[in-house]
């Protein structure tokens, strides 16, 4: 036990950490071109942030949940999700006081409860992004072109856009109606879940992945048929201005998103080689969400992308660079009064910039320059009694085992003019 982690949780190791920070290195820079700003909230908020805001009949909220109660009483949830804590932190902050939009963006660790598979873990990686205070169009086929370069900057191909409206409160009602009209003589074939769906959420009929959810859905109306005007013109006109920004797409009338936040647009990037994880980010519109925690009618839209998952796709397209690893410069102590001078110089190279390594302990040459192979060091400073006695040090060039001697009084200069 003690030497095992918590299921759906994974160490990220040295070697594995490099791939994470290429990729978040990636994130910061096209955060830059959209002029998106960093924003870190709490890794847990009230429990009732996430119930109000995601939604009480949200697989989410029902099953996925860390949620406990602290020393002090409090419901105390592990966030699952971060639009709700930007959303309260926006309010609590009062970051709508300029009047603009406001462009955040966050990386951390989101936690639920899920089925952990390949591609799907309990503690999770997530980039997202969130504009609050704008309902243009414009800003959603903005948002969504950021999420396709993002992933292009990567280099990743076989990604594909899938959008859809969801109306709002207006138009889902009516439609919500149809549809329970259409599911209601084929209840028996619906899985458990979408039984229990069927009555507080029935949209999420449409995504179920069961096969015979799949099947009775065959046939059911299209929200896109009874979208109110406003719902209809802004998605024409998010359709257009994706045009316009050369962002390919296609419509996909099933495509309902699992938080109950959403309004009007939905649209998720799936790429399907990582099977019943293919939904590599998703996002979408949320106008609803500010007012119902606590603010004024505020429109929003956002996204979020699992890192895992993006790993896990640019891992299979040979993707991540090459890891490099290097040190400047190995000492090789000959005796102890060498490896006293040695550590001596050892911290005067670090403090100028270099890295600098030596072996512990009292070890052969042979054993010494091994080391330093094996740490790719570009030089090898050898120095022993005689070369104390001399006042001088070998320096050799491990790519073409060339030496020279340098006087001990220089070293410092030389190697680190070499730098
Ligand atoms: P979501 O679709 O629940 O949306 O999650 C976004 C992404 O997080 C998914 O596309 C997937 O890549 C990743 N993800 C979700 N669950 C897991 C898991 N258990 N393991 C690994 N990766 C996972 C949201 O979270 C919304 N807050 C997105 C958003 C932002 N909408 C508007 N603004």
């Amino acid at each position: 036990m003690l030497t095992t982690i918590p299921r759906g949780t994974k160490d990220i190791l040295p070697g594995a950490v490099e791939d994470w920070l290429y990729l978040e290195g990636k994130i910061r820079d096209i955060c830059r071109l959209y002029q998106f700003k960093e924003i870190r909230t709490p890794m847990f908020e009230h429990t009732e942030l996430f119930l109000r805001g995601i939604g009480e009949t949200t697989d989410v909220v029902e099953k996925e949940m860390y949620t406990f109660t602290d020393r002090g009483n409090r419901s105390i949830t592990l966030r699952p999700e971060n639009t709700a804590s930007v959303v309260r932190a926006y309010l609590q902050n009062k970051l709508y006081g300029d009047g603009n939009v406001q462009k955040l963006f966050y990386i951390g660790s989101m936690f639920r409860y899920d089925k952990p598979q390949a591609g799907r873990y309990r503690e999770f990686h997530q980039f997202g992004v969130e504009a609050i205070g704008e309902q243009d169009a414009l800003i959603d086929a903005e948002v969504i072109a950021f999420a396709a370069h993002f992933l292009k900057s990567l280099g990743l191909k076989d990604v594909a856009l899938k959008l859809n409206s969801v109306g709002c409160p207006t138009c889902r009602t009516a439609y919500r109606k149809r549809l329970q009209d259409f599911f209601r003589p084929k209840l028996e074939q619906l899985c458990d879940d979408c039984r229990s769906r069927f009555e507080r959420n029935p949209l999420r009929i449409l995504d179920c992945k069961n096969e015979k959810c799949q099947a009775a859905s065959e046939g059911a109306p299209e929200i896109v048929d009874y979208l109110c005007d406003d719902c209809r013109t802004h998605f024409e006109k998010l359709q257009q201005y994706l045009k316009v920004a050369g962002v390919d797409f296609s419509l996909d009338a099933r495509l309902v998103r699992g938080l109950d936040y959403y309004t009007k647009t939905a649209f998720e990037f799936k790429y399907e080689p990582l099977g019943a994880q293919s939904a590599i980010l998703g996002g979408g519109r949320y106008d609803g969400l500010i007012e119902e925690c606590g603010g004024k009618p505020t429109p929003a839209i956002g996204f979020a992308t699992g890192l895992e998952r993006v790993l896990l796709a640019l891992e299979k397209q040979n993707l991540l660079p090459q890891k490099q690893e290097s040190c400047d410069i190995s000492l090789i102590a000959l005796g102890e009064a060498a490896r006293s001078y040695c550590f001596d110089m050892l911290n005067k190279l670090r403090q100028k910039g270099l890295c600098a390594r030596m072996s512990y302990g009292d070890k052969s040459m042979r054993a010494q320059i091994k080391q330093a192979d094996k740490s790719s060091s570009r030089l090898a400073v050898i120095i022993g009694d005689d070369e104390l006695a001399k006042q001088i040090a070998i320096v050799r060039n491990m790519s073409d085992s060339e030496q020279k001697e340098v006087p001990l009084a220089s070293l410092l200069e030389e190697l680190s003019a070499d730098k």
